[in-house]
């Protein structure tokens, strides 16, 4: 597929069909993720592949006690409503046929000048966005559909990161649900428009 195809075609989704998503072409979609860009080519990438569903299961479990005692726990109706929404939009990798848990580590300095926690935090962030970017493209390049998610370790980190063994100083950025799309693409989310998000200088 054209490149410029994937990337037009390449829209988050989260029903995935029982179809399972072949081994080689994980491997595939992971080189292509850690052929991203890093600070100082640190790679401050973990992906754990998860298809055993017990640990999905127990994974979503773990979001919707969080959520759920969030959404009794507050009196706001318009709170709550965008709590509720949440249900679906933090546990859609439990039901996909492979969900990735993406870690990252904070950037170590390159060798150079002093690194606030904030500036390591956020390379290490930066860094991920490429891979996880990467890995998205290529899962669509194979004929797959994707969702990257960082509201299940919104509500549930520590808890998350127990459950698939992750130690500092590694912690848990996001899930990506993974397979075939249950069934054809709705439209795509809206985009802005170019002359809105650009400017040209000189
Ligand atoms: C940093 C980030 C966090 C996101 N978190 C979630 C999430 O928690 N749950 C979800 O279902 N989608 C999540 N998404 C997917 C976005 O909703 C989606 O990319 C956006 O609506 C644009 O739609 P598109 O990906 O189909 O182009 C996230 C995307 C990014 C980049």
């Amino acid at each position: 597929m054209d490149f410029f195809e994937t990337v037009r075609r390449r829209q988050s989704t989260r029903r995935f069909s029982d179809q399972p998503v072949a081994h080689e072409d994980i491997l595939t979609m992971l080189e292509a993720a850690t052929l991203a860009p890093s600070a100082t080519n640190e790679q401050p990438w973990h992906f754990i592949v998860i298809r055993d569903k017990e640990l999905k299961q127990g994974m979503r479990d773990v979001v919707k006690a969080v959520l759920e005692a969030s959404i009794s726990e507050t009196d706001n109706q318009a709170r709550r409503k965008r709590l509720a929404r949440m249900r679906f939009y933090s546990t859609h990798f439990a039901a996909a046929p492979v969900a990735i848990a993406v870690l990252a580590r904070p950037w170590a300095g390159g060798g150079y000048g002093s690194r606030p926690d904030s500036t390591s935090h956020d390379l290490a962030l930066q860094s991920i966005a490429m891979a996880v970017a990467q890995l998205l493209l290529a899962a669509t390049a194979l004929g797959y559909s994707s969702c990257f998610a960082s509201a299940p370790v919104e509500f549930a980190r520590e808890e998350l990161e127990a459950l698939i063994g992750a130690e500092p100083p590694w912690f848990l950025v996001g899930t990506i649900s993974l397979g075939m799309a249950a069934k054809q693409p709705q439209e795509r989310a809206p985009r802005k428009a170019l002359e809105e998000v650009c400017t040209f200088i000189g």
